[in-house]
C-alpha cells in the first residue's frame, strides 16, 4: 500500500492555479483528482451497502445498473425502526470493511433528511420524522464507518425533504423549524461524530441554492458547529461554481471535464473569486484526501461476506415492527397445522428502494423459502394472489382465496411495487396497489386467521383494513437478509423489537405537511413549522393508525418509579424501573418525551423525544433504566434571542412505550436562560413584565408613577381583562396614554437601565 506524505500546511503553495481549480472538482464520476502530493479519493454510494460502480478506482464510465455485488443491509427506513444505535454502528462498520475491500475511501451516506411528508419518494433512504432519533442512528453510522478508516458523507445538507423539483425547488423555512427540525440532526452529528465530509443538497433554502449557500456552508456548518471536513456537492448540484466556492463548497461532483475548472481560473484572474477562498478549499481537500487514503493503508483482515449476510439478517430482525397481534396469532406455531403463504412479495421480495442507493446484493433470502425452512413438518403452500404492479386478476384471487380457506393460518404479503417509490419523484398517494386490498378482502373472508406482512419504503395507509386483520407486521424494506428475518420473527425464533420511526396516519390528508407539499412554482413553504410528524399529529389531536414509537413484541412490560433530576453538569437524568411481565424474553425501547411548561412563550409540540434506551429482559426480570440528556436540549430556537433558549419553569418528563403510550411522568423544574434580547419601546407590556430585569424595573416605574398620578394605566393592571388587553401593546403606545405612569419621555432611560442592569 502506498504511503502518502502527511498533509503539508500549505498544499496550495505547491500547486498552480490550474491545479488548484482542478483539485476542487471530481476527476470522474466517483473519484477526485490526484495532484501533486494530494492523492485521489474514491467514493461510492451508500448508504445501506456499497453501490460499486464499475468505474470505482479506474475513472471509467458510470453504469447505474451493473454495480458489483456487495452486502445489501437494511435501508435507513428499516434501520431507523430498530432504534438500535449499536446495531447501526456495527452495520456501518461492515459497510466500511467492504469499502476497504474494494478500495473505496468514502461512502456517500448516511442520509439524514427528515421525513417531512409520507409522500417523499426517498423516505426509504431516511431514518425518521424525528431529529433526535435521526441523529442517534445517523451518528452511529458515521462513527461505524470512520472508526474503520472509511469516511462518511453526511447528506443531503439540508432541507432536502422531497424529490419533486428537487434540483430547483426552494424550501422556504422559518428559522425555528429550520434549527429545531431540519438542521438539528446535522448539528448533533457534526459536533459529536465529526464526519469527514458533508454533501450539499440539490435544492435551495429560502431562495439560495444549498451549493451556493454561504450562511449554511460557512456561517452555520463551519463557524457555528466547528465542521472541519469538506463540503462536496450532490451530483450535478452546482450551477455556479464560483459562487459555490465563495460560499464554502470545496468539491464539485462529478467531473465537468474541465469546463468549470476553467471558470474558476478565470474568476481568480479577474478578481471575482478571492485566491484565498480557493486556497482554503484546497487545504481542506488535501487534508481530507490524506485522511481518507490513510484509512485504507492499514492492512485489513480478509472479508467474510457470509458473516456480513448474517449481520444483514440479524439487523433486519431488529427492524421489523409488530404493529398488531390479537389472539396471539403470532408467533406461528409449526405444530398448529398448515400455512398458506400468499402474495407475490413473499416469493419476489422488495428489499431496497430505487435510485443511487441501489446495491447488487451478494445473495437474497426470500420470505417464502425461509418460512418453508422453519416450518418443520407443517405444510406450507403458496399462492401469488397478485402480480407486482399489476391490476386485480380474478384467477389469482380465486386461487389464493381457495388456498386460504384450505389452510389453518395465512400469512399475506402486501406492499408497494418498485415503480411506486424511488429517488427522483414523490408518490401521490399512500395506498396499496388496487389489486392488494381486493385480495385482502377475499383472504379475510376465506380465513380470518390472517397475518399481514408489509413491504414498503414509504408509509402505506393501513386504515381501515387493519382493524379487521388480527396480526400486522411492518417489514419495510429489509435488505438481503430480510426474508429469513421475517420468517424468524413470524415463527418466534426472534422476538420483534422494532418501533415506528414515523407515524402511520389514518389518511394522507392528516399529515401535517399536507397542505404545503410539494409546493408550486419553485417554492415549497414549510407551513407546518416545527409541527412535523408526531409533533403535528399530537398538537392537532389527530387519531392515527399507529403512532410514532409504537411496536409490540411477544411479551409485555410494566414501567414504574420514574424520577428525574438535574445533575450539577447540567444533564437531566431520568431513572425508572422496567419489568418484563409476560411469558417470553423481549426487548423494550423506553422512550423519554418532554413537554414544555404550559405557559411557554412559543407554540410547542405536545411532547418531543429527548432520549431512549433499549433493554433485554427475561420473563419476570426487572431492571433500572437511566436515560440522560442535556439541559440545553430543553431549548427552543428563538429568533428574538437569535439562538437556543431554555425557558424556565416546570417541564413534564414522560417515559413511554410510544409517543401515545405514556406510562409514567415526573415534573422537572429548571431555571431559564437569561434573555439577551434588548427591551425597547416596541417591546410589549407582556414582554417587559416577563423579562427578569425589565419586569421589576417597569413595575418599580409604574409604582412611582402611580404614586404621583394616582391610577391611570398602572391601576389598569389590577383589572384582569384590561391587563390582558394591554399585555400585547408595545410599551411606547401605552406610554402615550394620558396619565401614563411611564411617560414617553422616560422610556429611553428605562430601556437603557433594563439593558445595563444585570440579572442575578
Ligand atoms: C443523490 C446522492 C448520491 C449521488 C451519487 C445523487 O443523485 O442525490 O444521494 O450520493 O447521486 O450517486
Amino acid at each position: 500500500m502506498t504511503q502518502h506524505p502527511s498533509p503539508s500546511h500549505s498544499t496550495a503553495a505547491t500547486l498552480t492555479l490550474t491545479e488548484k481549480a482542478s483539485l476542487t472538482s471530481g476527476a470522474g464520476d466517483f473519484v477526485t483528482e490526484a495532484i501533486g502530493a494530494v492523492p485521489a479519493v474514491s467514493m461510492s454510494d451508500g448508504p445501506h451497502g456499497l453501490r460499486l460502480p464499475k468505474e470505482a478506482g479506474d475513472g471509467g464510465q458510470l453504469d447505474l445498473h451493473s454495480a458489483a455485488p456487495a452486502t445489501c443491509f437494511p435501508p435507513a427506513v428499516a434501520l431507523g425502526s430498530s432504534w438500535d444505535v449499536a446495531l447501526a454502528e456495527q452495520v456501518a462498520g461492515a459497510i466500511a470493511a467492504e469499502a476497504r475491500d474494494n478500495g473505496v475511501h468514502v461512502v456517500l451516506g448516511p442520509g439524514i433528511n427528515i421525513k417531512r411528508s409520507p409522500l417523499c419518494g426517498r423516505n426509504f433512504e431516511y431514518f425518521s420524522e424525528d431529529p433526535l432519533l435521526t441523529a442517534e442512528l445517523g451518528g452511529a453510522m458515521v462513527r461505524g464507518m470512520q472508526r474503520s478508516g472509511v469516511g462518511a458523507a453526511l447528506k443531503h445538507f439540508a432541507a432536502n425533504n422531497q424529490e419533486s423539483d428537487r434540483m430547483r425547488v426552494s424550501a422556504d423555512i422559518d428559522e425555528r423549524p429550520l434549527r429545531e427540525i431540519y438542521l438539528r440532526a446535522f448539528e448533533r452529528i457534526v459536533r459529536r461524530d465529526r464526519p469527514w465530509s458533508v454533501m450539499s443538497a440539490y435544492n435551495a433554502l429560502n431562495g439560495t441554492p444549498l451549493s451556493e449557500n454561504r450562511r449554511l456552508l460557512t456561517d452555520i456548518l463551519r463557524r457555528e458547529w466547528g465542521f472541519d471536513g469538506i463540503v462536496m456537492s450532490d451530483w450535478g448540484a452546482v450551477r455556479d461554481r464560483v459562487a459555490a466556492l465563495t460560499a464554502g463548497l470545496d468539491l464539485q461532483m462529478p467531473t465537468t471535464r474541465g469546463r468549470t475548472d476553467a471558470e474558476v481560473v478565470q474568476a481568480v484572474k479577474n478578481g471575482e473569486l478571492a485566491a484565498e477562498q480557493l486556497d482554503a478549499s484546497v487545504e481542506r481537500l488535501a487534508r481530507f484526501a490524506h485522511r481518507a487514503t490513510a484509512g485504507l493503508s492499514a492492512p485489513a483482515d480478509p472479508l467474510d461476506y457470509e458473516a456480513h449476510h448474517d449481520l444483514a439478517r440479524r439487523a433486519a430482525e431488529r427492524c421489523i415492527v409488530l404493529l398488531k397481534n390479537e389472539q396471539d396469532l403470532l408467533p406461528l406455531d409449526p405444530a398448529a397445522g398448515s400455512l398458506a403463504v400468499i402474495g407475490e412479495l413473499a416469493r419476489t421480495p422488495r428489499y431496497q428502494g430505487a435510485g443511487s442507493s441501489q446495491v447488487t446484493p451478494t445473495q437474497l433470502d426470500t420470505p417464502l423459502d425461509a418460512l418453508r425452512d422453519l416450518a418443520g413438518d407443517a405444510v406450507v403452500e403458496y399462492a401469488a394472489g397478485y402480480r407486482i404492479g399489476g391490476e386485480p386478476d380474478e384467477e389469482l384471487l380465486v386461487e389464493a382465496a381457495r388456498l386460504a380457506a384450505a389452510s389453518d393460518t395465512v400469512v399475506l404479503f402486501l406492499g408497494l411495487p418498485a415503480q411506486d417509490e424511488s429517488e427522483g419523484f414523490d408518490r401521490d398517494h399512500i395506498d396499496l396497489p388496487a389489486a392488494q386490498p381486493a385480495l385482502l378482502e377475499r383472504i379475510l373472508e376465506a380465513n380470518p386467521r390472517t397475518a399481514v406482512v408489509l413491504s414498503n419504503g414509504g408509509v402505506v395507509r393501513t386504515a381501515p383494513w387493519h382493524e379487521r386483520v388480527p396480526a400486522l407486521v411492518e417489514g419495510w424494506l429489509l435488505g438481503q437478509g430480510g426474508g429469513t428475518a421475517l420468517a424468524r420473527i413470524l415463527y418466534g425464533h426472534a422476538a420483534p423489537s422494532g418501533r415506528l420511526a414515523e407515524t402511520i396516519p389514518l389518511r394522507l390528508e392528516d399529515a401535517p405537511s399536507h397542505l404545503s407539499f410539494p409546493g408550486e412554482e419553485g417554492h415549497v413553504r414549510y407551513g407546518e413549522g416545527v409541527f412535523v410528524g408526531y409533533r403535528g399529529h399530537d398538537r392537532r389531536a389527530n387519531d392515527v393508525a399507529f403512532p410514532f414509537g409504537h411496536g409490540l413484541t411477544y411479551t409485555t412490560f410494566a414501567y414504574g418509579d420514574l424520577t428525574v433530576t438535574q445533575t450539577p453538569a447540567d444533564r437531566i437524568e431520568a431513572r425508572l424501573t422496567v419489568t418484563n411481565t409476560g411469558p417470553r424474553t423481549g426487548r423494550e425501547t423506553v422512550q423519554l418525551y418532554v413537554s414544555a411548561p404550559e405557559d411557554s412563550r412559543v407554540a410547542r409540540p405536545v411532547r418531543e423525544l429527548r432520549g431512549f434506551a433499549q433493554i433485554d429482559l427475561e420473563p419476570g426480570q426487572s431492571r433500572t433504566v437511566t436515560i440522560t440528556f442535556d439541559r440545553a436540549d430543553l431549548a427552543y430556537y428563538s429568533e428574538r434571542e437569535a439562538g437556543w433558549f431554555v425557558e424556565g419553569g416546570t417541564y413534564s418528563v414522560a417515559a413511554g412505550a410510544s409517543s401515545r403510550d405514556i406510562r409514567c411522568t415526573a415534573p422537572l423544574t429548571v431555571d431559564g436562560d437569561v434573555s439577551t434580547a434588548r427591551l425597547t419601546g416596541r417591546s410589549t407590556l407582556g414582554e417587559w413584565l416577563a423579562h427578569p430585569v425589565g419586569g421589576p424595573l417597569l413595575l418599580e416605574a409604574f409604582a412611582a408613577g402611580r404614586a404621583q398620578q394616582g391610577g391611570g394605566a398602572a391601576g389598569a393592571l389590577a383589572d384582569p381583562v384590561l391587563r390582558r388587553f394591554l399585555t400585547g401593546m408595545p410599551l411606547e403606545v401605552i406610554a402615550e396614554f394620558p396619565q401614563s405612569p411611564v411617560p414617553l419621555s422616560h422610556l429611553d432611560a428605562l430601556c437603557e437601565r433594563a439593558a445595563r442592569t444585570p440579572s442575578d
